[in-house]
């Protein structure tokens, strides 16, 4: 039997991320969302390209919530994304209220179920769906450190000349500009990253990396997705099929970092039951003073909630 996945939100996002699950074949995608008529096209148009890119998984697309019943993981990726001129912070009103309603929604019929949640502003809405959904940490986490990575890596390969393919880098942090990309574990090819770039030009390039999301809004006119789509997907794969691939995500931390009671992008072994460990790395001094920066700039997202 194949294993069964939600995704919350059939927008960009959530659509792309419901495709790239699919298309792997070993999981059966329920697509809600609360516009009439549109997870239903999304998932009927699907299930036609299922016919072309050769997959036999089915995607059902729902306005309510009991088709989500017995749900392995849920991804959440509902509300709204930024315009041009936004941060990801000023959605915290509008999305604390939808990633609310839809956690309560989703443990009510899949109490066992993992929960990434993709929503802006990611850090903060982690918080929220673990304070409402009481699920224990390891299963409610966030995607956010795949995708900074995605970034990192991309303008590594432009800016060497080299694949994609063999660029390892990492970015931890939070979701926001203030992210820290870990140049001094980034290697391409197993060569440090520094020894093929000058710096001035690996400054430029973390600059463009934290503010990646923002390029692209201010070119679309709205947030990315391919890159997000996928990214959440490779966290999907790697629970259902319990790979326990080492990947950044936003994991609720309890002095790891020198972070407490704070959900933040750290590298994770990802497999069946959740989060499986945090993996622990030495940051530079220049590094460990950008994670504290970062976790201050969580920690005042997060305070905006606690006062609703
Ligand atoms: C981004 C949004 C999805 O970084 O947070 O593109």
């Amino acid at each position: 039997m194949r294993a069964k996945v939600t995704v919350v939100g059939a927008g960009n996002v959530g659509a792309t991320c419901a495709l790239e699950v699919a298309r792997r074949d070993y999981a059966d995608v329920v697509l809600v969302d609360i516009v009439k008529n549109f997870p239903q096209g999304k998932a009927l148009d699907m299930n036609q390209a299922a016919a072309v890119i050769g997959f036999q998984s089915t995607i059902t697309g729902t306005n309510g919530y009991d088709e989500t019943e017995g749900s392995e993981v849920v991804v959440i990726t509902a509300g709204v994304p930024r315009k041009p001129g936004m941060s990801r912070d000023d959605l915290v009103t509008t999305n604390q209220n939808i990633v609310a309603s839809v956690t309560k929604e989703i443990v009510k019929r899949s109490p066992k179920a993992i929960i990434i949640v993709v929503s802006n502003p990611l850090d903060a809405m982690c918080h929220v769906a673990r304070a409402i959904s009481k699920l224990p940490k390891e299963r409610v986490f966030g995607m956010a450190g795949i995708l900074d990575t995605a970034r990192f890596s991309a303008f590594i390969a432009f800016e060497t000349g080299m694949s994609i393919q063999d660029v390892k880098a990492m970015v931890l942090g939070g979701h926001g500009d203030q992210m820290v990309p870990v140049v001094s574990a980034t290697t391409v090819g197993g060569v440090p990253l520094q020894q093929l770039v000058p710096q001035k030009k690996i400054d430029a390039m973390v600059e463009r990396t934290r503010k990646g999301g923002g390029e692209i809004v201010n070119l679309l006119g709205t947030s990315a997705w391919y890159a997000p789509g996928a990214a959440a997907a490779q966290m999907v794969e790697s629970i259902v099929l319990d790979q326990k691939r080492v990947l950044p995500c936003t994991a609720y931390l309890e002095g790891e970092y020198g972070v407490k009671n704070l959900y933040m992008g750290v590298p994770v072994v990802l497999g069946a039951s959740g989060i499986e460990k945090i993996v622990k790395l030495t940051l530079s001094a220049d590094e460990k003073k950008m994670m504290k920066a970062s976790s201050a700039a969580v920690a005042d997202v997060v305070k905006v909630l606690k006062a609703k």
